[in-house]
């Protein structure tokens, strides 16, 4: 009988190789990727291998092109968007999953942490038990998971449904310009169009603006279009900022419209008391997401959705049956094998089948430090925006462009001498990005260019935010000089 060829019992010795080479990518030590780009396109760029090389030396290659061009974005320093490499842990348990839970089906100890991981970062987060949670992707598909089952609502109640017939009808999501995009691409995926999406007003902290949501929800009751959710910021992209939750809510009650939060980013800021209190009203939402693989440091490709109506979820995105998976309809008290049944069915409530075990990995981040050690992260970071704010704010050569709500600064450097400050701090942003060691992103806010850390990486420490100011000041004098 002819022999596998790819190596299925050495992953121990596997490991081992590779791991040096990720320990020496964790010490930050490499020049950045594309200063290697010429070298590392070179060996890699070969023609499609009709015989391979075995196993040790893919680990090979990979050490010696592959990690050490690797991300930005893993570095501690790196304050951009708002992405992040997992923690050690998450490394070890997305591994885990992969090796000793291909698919998240059957009886398994993992699926059993996929409902345990959803339970705990409701109760951590303070959203309601009752809420139906499901694990996805990320926030693009945890946005469109809440909005799909928002579609459905809206359209059953005038008695049609978009699930079987598609969409019929003009139809209205109400959100602010500063909303994620992945709300306009949902809308899109989900028939209703981006055009659906209207931008509402926001007030001087990039908030929504409530008299501007009631007075736009009232030049909508004498069209036909279908108000389908108002989604609501909590932890916007852009600024931080966290629309009025509990002042939506009751509008949406009034006016009868589905409201979902997009905590993707800033759910978790409610771990630390500064800044509870606003998300006063998170518990009235109809569907509330967050992105584990942001703040909570978990391996890219985890996002949670958690939807109160579960019926109009199951509706929406419910696959129906298959001859090939019969074995779920063995009775419970029945099973004899962890195959025997497809476990609780998560691919009714989503857009995956096939799905990797995530829970494994939540419950992994939440076991090493426990929610103590998560809300002492959070408050770190918020705090450090605080202090990067302060600092704008006291020295000549910084404006504080906006006080921060969670983690996220939007400050820029001033000159008396600076004729064009978007110009000034553009340059300053290219040259931090040529030194390559303080990497925030940056955005624009009413016209102005503005520098835009966000501290959301487990790594990221103190000396990290003081070091970019330093940076920035330093550039700054320079340039100006
Ligand atoms: C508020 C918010 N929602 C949704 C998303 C999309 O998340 P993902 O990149 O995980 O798909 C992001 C990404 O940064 C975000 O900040």
């Amino acid at each position: 009988m002819e022999k596998e060829q790819a190596e299925c019992d050495n992953l121990a010795d596997l490991l081992a190789q590779v791991t040096k080479h990720i320990e020496q990518f964790q010490r930050f030590e490499h020049v950045d990727a594309v200063q290697n780009k010429v070298d590392w396109l070179d060996a890699l760029n070969i023609k499609l291998p009709q015989q391979g090389i075995g196993a040790n030396r893919v680990i090979e290659e990979l050490g010696l092109h592959v990690i050490p061009n690797g991300s930005q974005l893993a570095k501690p320093g790196c304050t951009s968007y708002i992405t992040t490499a997992g923690t050690d842990i998450a490394a070890v348990a997305i591994l885990a999953g992969n090796s000793a839970s291909p698919q998240r089906v059957g009886i398994t100890a993992f699926n059993y942490l996929e409902s345990l991981a959803l339970q705990w970062l409701a109760e951590m987060l303070g959203i309601p038990a009752d809420m139906q949670g499901i694990l996805s992707s990320g926030g693009s598909t945890a946005n469109l998971i809440g909005l799909g089952a928002a579609r459905q609502r809206a359209f059953e109640r005038i008695g049609l449904d978009p699930a079987n017939d598609g969409v019929q009808r003009a139809c209205r999501i109400y959100a602010t310009e500063h909303s994620h995009h992945t709300i306009h691409r949902s809308a899109a995926v989900l028939g209703m169009g981006r055009n659906s999406v209207v931008h509402i007003p926001v007030d001087k902290m990039m908030r929504m603006s409530i008299p501007e949501l009631k007075k736009q929800l009232e030049i909508d009751k004498k069209s036909d279009a279908l108000p389908v959710a108002i989604v609501a910021n909590a932890g916007s992209t852009n600024t931080g900022s966290i629309d009025p939750l509990a002042e939506i809510a009751a509008i949406a009650a009034d006016y009868n419209i589905w409201f979902h939060i997009d905590g993707a980013y800033g759910l978790p800021g409610t771990l630390d008391p500064a800044v509870h209190d606003l998300y006063k009203g998170l518990e009235l939402a109809d569907s509330i997401t967050v992105d584990p693989h942001k703040w909570l440091g978990a391996s890219v490709g985890i996002g949670a959705t958690f939807v109160r109506d579960t019926r109009a979820l199951q509706q929406t995105f419910s696959q129906g049956g298959a001859d090939y998976l019969d074995t779920t309809t063995v009775d419970d008290e029945k099973v004899e094998n962890s195959m025997d049944s497809i476990g609780f069915p998560y691919h009714d409530l989503g857009v995956e089948l096939s799905a990797p075990a995530r829970g494994v990995v939540v419950w992994a981040l939440l076991r090493e430090i426990g929610v103590e050690g998560m809300k002492s992260r959070v408050c770190r970071h918020n705090a450090m925006a605080k202090w990067l704010a302060e600092q704008a704010n006291n020295h000549p050569n910084l404006e504080l462009i906006l006080e921060p709500t969670l983690s996220i600064c939007c400050f820029r450097y001033v000159h008396e001498n600076a004729q064009d400050l978007n110009q000034l701090n553009k340059n300053i942003h290219r040259q931090l990005m040529k030194n390559g060691v303080n990497i925030p992103s940056t955005t624009q806010l009413d016209g102005q260019y503005v520098i835009r850390p966000c501290f959301l990486g487990a790594r990221t420490a103190w000396h990290h935010v003081e070091d970019l100011l330093d940076e920035v000041l330093k550039i700054g004098n320079e340039l100006i000089s």
